[in-house]
């Protein structure tokens, strides 16, 4: 049985969701520049904004004008927390000021009181695939070690703003995404491709942003007592492609990529695992006396983790083409129209994994199908499917806490409103339990309708997970 205080809700993020890009004083991210594509493949990244061209970022769904609406509909799902990250570039326009945007600190404070009056916890990413982007401009991005001090400025700023109102943090979304290949603009600001030092300059943007978060951690708790901070990072579950032992020895390597960041994060030090990596890219991060303390006394509380699919790795393996999370195919698995292959097993893999290796309470803070959905002549969205993908992978999870005896804190599925794909920018990649009427181009009225998953989802929160064992 999981707890009754299980944290069932939802997850999203400012950059995919909140738009008002230039509304309430915020500065630039990096995301605004990033502009969408209509083919499934990734983005195109611009140094600035180009005119005429369409960025999905800049109003996203317009979170920032919806919010008491969005967060009644959350409410009528009985979501105990909302998952939501507070866009950095609204706080501190450039990153480096002394002072924070007082307006953008005033739209988070009337998000929070109105999560609050449905008895909904926030719980806060503090970078989720964003920074202001005169950081990189500037500094280079998180190549450079003061953005330590600056993410750490912000962090207080906001601790001590939404001191008692928040109580969940999660520091950097996917931070493991920055040495995955796939998304270092969004983690941290960075363009491998034309870097002569990718490696070196990889490992230091995950240094300092391992830095980063352990300050964020300590000072979060002499802030207040009662924050619970976690890590939050990509679970790319790997399996060897045959039982061949350099496969398996193979899928172990590419995992440990992750558990580089969740060593660090859990354990407050570099590991032998950390090492191999290092040896790995033939590089090591640059590290300054002093370092080692801090990464001791900001271990986290909690490991919150996104999971969609696996994938296999081995010699001559048939890649699936999908986009970001793409890998070897799977003869045992379905896909999604993006090439992410389905596959709930890896759940409660990847609950046990964690578990075993870290013993920490466990949160999984994004899972979900992106798929097209289609209105129907009554303007309703059958998704069938995703309930499907759902349920079976909430079953799995049951299973890990029930059968396994892993700790798991909540279940937050990614966006549990439709909104903008981090890959591609397209709207039509949509995860949602509600509609927002929007389409690739930017064109539609953005409001909102309840899809069949909606009343379903409400029923497995009435229920705390049992409908789903029917
Ligand atoms: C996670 C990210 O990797 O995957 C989200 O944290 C992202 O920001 C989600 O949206 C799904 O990816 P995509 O590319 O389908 O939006």
């Amino acid at each position: 049985m999981l707890s009754p205080d299980f944290l069932w809700g939802g997850a999203t993020a400012a950059n995919q969701y909140e738009g008002a890009y230039r509304e309430g004083g915020r500065g630039l991210s990096v995301n605004d520049v990033h502009r969408g594509c209509h083919c499934g493949q990734t983005r195109q990244i611009d140094g600035q904004i180009q005119p005429g061209a369409y960025y999905p970022s800049h109003e996203a769904v317009d979170f920032y004008h919806h919010y008491k609406e969005d967060i009644a509909l959350f409410a009528e799902m009985g979501f105990k927390c909302f998952r939501m990250s507070i866009s950095w570039s609204r706080i501190f326009l450039q990153g480096d000021e002394e002072t924070p945007n007082e307006a953008g600190l005033k739209f988070y404070d009337e998000v929070f009181a109105e999560l609050h009056r449905y008895n909904m916890e926030p719980v806060v990413t503090l970078s989720h695939y964003e920074m202001p982007l005169a950081l990189v401009q500037k500094y280079g991005a998180w190549r450079d070690r003061r953005l330590v001090e600056f993410f750490a400025r912000y962090c207080e700023t906001v601790f001590r703003r939404y001191k008692g109102v928040v109580r969940y943090w999660l520091t950097f979304n996917e931070i493991n995404a920055l040495m995955l290949s796939s998304r270092p603009w969004l983690q941290a600001g960075l363009v491998y491709g034309e870097d002569e030092n990718a490696a070196q300059s990889m490992l230091n943007a995950a240094h300092h942003q391992l830095l980063a978060s352990a300050r964020a951690v300590r000072l979060g708790h002499e802030i207040d007592p009662a924050n619970r901070i976690g890590c939050m990072l990509l679970y790319p579950l790997r399996y060897g492609a045959t039982c061949a032992p350099r496969d398996q020895l193979e899928a172990y390597q590419q995992m440990r990529q992750t558990y580089y960041f969740g060593d660090v994060h859990c354990r407050g030090r570099y590991t032998g695992a950390c090492q191999a990596v290092w040896q790995q890219f033939g590089a090591e991060p640059s590290r300054q006396p002093g370092d080692e303390e801090i990464l001791a006394q900001g271990t986290v509380d909690f490991i919150g983790f996104s999971y969609y699919c696996s994938n296999i790795v081995g010699a001559g393996v048939d890649e699936t083409g999908g986009n970001i999370l793409a890998g070897g195919r799977n003869p045992y698995l379905e896909s999604s129209e993006w090439g992410w292959q389905i596959d709930p097993t890896g759940l409660r893999l990847a609950l046990n994994y964690l578990y075993d290796r870290y013993q920490k309470p466990l949160f999984i803070v994004e899972n979900g199908l992106g798929a097209r959905d289609t209105v129907d002549q009554d303007g309703r969205v059958q998704d069938d499917y995703r309930i499907d993908y759902l349920a079976r992978h909430i079953r799995a999870m049951m299973d890990a806490v029930e059968k396994d005896h892993v700790e798991l804190m909540g279940y937050t599925p990614w966006g549990c409103i439709d909104l903008v794909s981090a890959s591609t920018g397209e709207m039509s990649k949509r995860y949602g339990l509600i509609y927002v009427n929007k389409d690739d181009d930017g064109n539609g009225d953005l409001s909102r309708s309840r899809k069949k998953s909606f009343y379903w989802y409400k029923k497995v929160i009435e229920t705390n997970g049992a409908i789903v064992k029917e």
